[in-house]
Parts: C-alpha cells; structure tokens; sequence
C-alpha cells in the first residue's frame, strides 16, 4: 500500500496524540508575508475563532466550536485580549488564529506557556502563515513571561508538527516513548532530522484502518457485578466514544424452569451444582440473534464461519497472557460465558463454546471476575480507547518480553528518597538506555522465566544473567 497524498487535518492518517515542548527564550519572530498583519482578539471575535478552526476542520460543524469555545476560553475571556492572536488579510478578514494560553486542565503545573489551537483558513493555507504566526504567538508567550513552551497536536495534523519541529521545539519525553508509533508517522511524514533515532513507519501503519467497534458480550447470572466495571474510567470513556460495546446480558430470564433455575445435580453424583446446558444455549443463541451473527454449532459438520469468538472462563481454560490479549483484541465480537457453582454442562461448551481462557491457577467463585479481567485487558489495547498519555506500549509483557522499568514522579525528594540521576537531565538517549537496563535487572530478579523468549543482545543477557534469581514459584 503506498501513501496518498496527505495534507494537514488528513483523518486517512492513524491517529496518536502528541506532546512537543521546548525552551522559547531562543526562538525568534519570522515575519509575515506581505498583505498580512496580526490583531489580538476584540470583544465578538468569538465567532470568528470559531469560524477559522472549522475551516480547518478543527471541527465538523459551529455547535463543536461553541462547545469547545466554552470549555476552554469561556471562563478566561479576559485573558484573550493579550494572549489570542489572528492574523488578517488586506480585506480585514481574519484568517488564521492561536493562542498563547496555558494547560486549561491544571495537570500540568510545569509553569509552561502551552501553544494553542493554531489553525489556518482552508482557502489561505499553503501561503506561508503557520510559521510566522506560531512564532509571533511564541513571542506572546515571551513577554508573558514564559520561558518554555509546549505543544498539544496530533498525528493527522502532520504538517504542522513538522513547524513546531523547525522552530526548534521538540516531543517530550514521556509522549516521545509513550507514542513512539505516532512519532515514527510523524517521522515516515517528515522525515524530520530531530527524529533521527526512530524508525520510520510503514506506509501501512501510516494509514487508519476503518474498523469496526469491537463487542463483547457477557453472559452471566450476575449482571448487576458489571455495572461498575463497566460504566467506570477508562473502560466506560470507551463506551461513550463508541470505541467498545460490552454488555452483560442475564442467563436466568433464558431458564425454561417453572422458577427460573440454572442449576441441577449432576449426573453420577458429587459435590455440588452444574450450570444447566438449556439456559445458557438459549441466552448464546438470543445474544447471537440480537447481534445479527450466525450462532455457530461446533458440533454440526459444515457449519458456516463465524465472526464471533466465544469464550468460557474456567480454571481449565488456556492461560490468559498478554499475547493472547493481543490476539484477542483483533476479535470483532466475543461472547464471554461466566460459569457458577461446581462448572457447566459439558454439552453447552461443546456447542457453544470455542475457547476455554483462566485467568491464573486457582478457583473463583464464578467465572465473572475472569470476565471482567479478559474485558478490561483486552479493551485497553483496542486503538484509540487508551489516551496518548496512557498509551500500552511501553509496559511489562509487551513485544519486549519484559516487565516495566521503575517510574518517579514529583516531587523530587520524598521521605529522604531521591529520584535516580539519570531521569532528571533530559538525555532521552541515557535515559532510554537506563530504563531497559532497569526492566532487564526487574524481569532477571522477578520473573526470570520470561527471560528466555525475550530479545536480548550479548551484553544484556550478560546482565540478566549477573541479576537472575532462578528460585521463582512458577
Ligand atoms: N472461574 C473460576 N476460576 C477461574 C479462573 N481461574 N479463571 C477463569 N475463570 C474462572
């Protein structure tokens, strides 16, 4: 697949959000070009911002800019007269905006100037104002008194990280590593010598993929145990976006009983109930139905494919790893079949069921708390459903095969404790090198096992072998 000609804006690009930074003292003014000049933002020019950042597909309609307007500036409008800048046309239209303002969220207390919202008219891009306009803003900055600056952009606005980059800012430190995929785009796009250690993407990885939300459906006695699990942080943010759709459905209502029973003695005697084979084949099959996907019968010959994955949540199922997370993440549907009680009807599983996952060698009570661990490890890795800043790549049992490296955050001493050197003086290359050779000592000294199927040079295995404690209860 070769790359199509892409522009600023471009939705055809895989998104990642990034973060650059860099110090401002040093950045100087490039001017405008002629017929151009800049105003600070007047009492009414709201609907011009709003006007402009649409144009550059900022957003799709004027009702998202309001709604964004109100979110961020609404509550600060006094402070636009010095800090929102646009640049107008010899016909006095105002044709490209930014705005030299600061984290509106307060997460980050650096003390920062942040960069925001540069957008440029459709009709005036490609005429050389972006440059000029991010440098002016950055003089803004200056004699507001700031002295660093960041950045919030993304992938899709490619063009435009290619500015920052020449201006001299840079991507910091935790996005760089956090979003390395998004900075090797940035990289394929560019070809930006500031990105000279990363690899470039491949044209593929270069291009969204239209993808279908994944579904997974629960069948469970206990519904009611997944609300939270389900309607909480990441995993209900997901939902709202419509990155995921996971819901749990009752097995007790699909029962033929007189009172709705799931449970019987099982035959030969012992310990013990036995889910019912009857409720939960009729519950797979109204869940399938409901979906609009062939209910498969594993053991009628001929039966047409699925797209389905169906799981049942036992002890004696294959252990559930990253891998097969990541496997699992590829899925377009599962249904997950909690059992209860002593197990289920074999000849439910033989039918209905296609895969057998545990989640670790001891017994639960039922098989819902696997559930909601399969949910939420395989949610978390279905692109998009994790923020930049909470990307997955960067974490024990990722491609590496090892586990994660320490982290510090503020502040800087704690309880007589300071953090390590090497993650306060910016090398990220230092820094790079000292976090794997921490994840090798922590995977040497915890879980040696995972040692021999990671990918390690000469040097590094001569490491973990200096660290490796092979008493490890397996
Ligand atoms: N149900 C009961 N124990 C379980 C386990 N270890 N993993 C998955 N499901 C279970």
């Amino acid at each position: 697949m070769a790359l199509p000609e892409l522009d600023n804006h471009d939705a055809r690009i895989q998104y990642y959000e990034l973060m650059l930074e860099g110090d401002i003292t040093g950045m100087v003014e490039i001017p405008l070009p002629e017929g151009y000049f800049y105003a600070f933002y007047q009492d009414g020019d709201r609907d011009a911002w709003i006007e402009i950042e649409k144009s550059a597909k900022e957003f799709s309609s004027y009702e998202e800019g309001l709604d964004a307007w109100k979110r961020y500036y609404e509550a600060h409008e006094s402070e636009l007269y010095n800090r929102m800048v646009f640049v107008v046309n010899r016909l006095g239209e105002k044709v490209a905006t930014a705005t030299a303002f600061y984290d509106v969220r307060g997460i980050d207390q650096s003390g920062a100037g942040w960069l925001h919202w540069v957008a440029v008219k459709r009709e005036e891009q490609g005429k050389g104002l972006s440059k000029p306009l991010i440098s002016h803003v950055i003089q803004v900055m200056k004699q507001l008194g700031y002295s660093h600056g960041k950045v919030p952009t993304q992938t899709t606005t490619w063009l435009a990280v290619k500015v920052y980059l020449d201006l001299g800012f840079r991507p910091i430190e935790k996005n760089y590593i956090r979003c390395r995929d998004g900075w090797r785009i940035i990289k394929r796009l560019t070809n930006h010598p500031a990105l000279s250690d990363l690899d470039a993407a491949s044209d593929a990885e270069v291009l969204a993929w239209e993808k279908q939300p994944m579904t997974i459906d629960i069948l469970t006695i206990f519904p009611e145990m997944f609300e939270s699990v389900l309607n909480t942080s990441i995993i209900g943010r997901a939902r709202e976006q419509g990155l995921i759709t996971i819901e749990a459905t009752d097995i007790r209502p699909f029962s033929g009983s007189k009172h709705k029973n799931t449970d019987d003695y099982p035959f030969g005697g012992g310990a013990g109930m036995l889910m019912m084979a009857q409720p939960i084949a009729d519950c797979m099959k109204a869940v399938c139905e409901k979906r609009g996907v062939p209910c498969r019968d594993n053991t009628a010959a001929n039966e047409s494919p699925s797209p389905v994955k169906r799981i049942y949540l036992s002890p004696r199922g294959v252990p559930l790893t990253q891998k097969l997370a990541q496997e699992l993440s590829k899925e377009e549907h599962l249904i997950l079949l909690c059992g209860h009680y002593e197990g289920v009807d074999q000849r439910a599983l033989d039918k209905y069921i296609d895969m057998e996952v545990s989640i670790g060698d001891y017994v639960l009570t039922g098989g819902e708390l696997g559930a909601m661990v399969l949910s939420d490890c395989v949610a978390r890795l279905i692109p998009g459903v994790l923020g930049s800043e909470e990307s997955p790549q960067d974490e024990s049992f990722s491609d590496a095969g090892l586990l994660e490296y320490p982290q510090y955050t503020r502040p800087r001493e704690f309880e007589g404790m300071t953090v390590p050197e090497v993650l306060l003086n910016g090398d990220h290359a230092k820094i790079a090198a000292w976090r794997r050779e921490q994840a090798i000592i922590a995977t040497a000294q915890r879980r040696p096992d995972l040692l021999d199927s990671a990918k390690l040079n000469d040097k590094e295995k001569a490491l973990a072998d200096q660290y490796r404690t092979d008493n490890h209860d397996q």
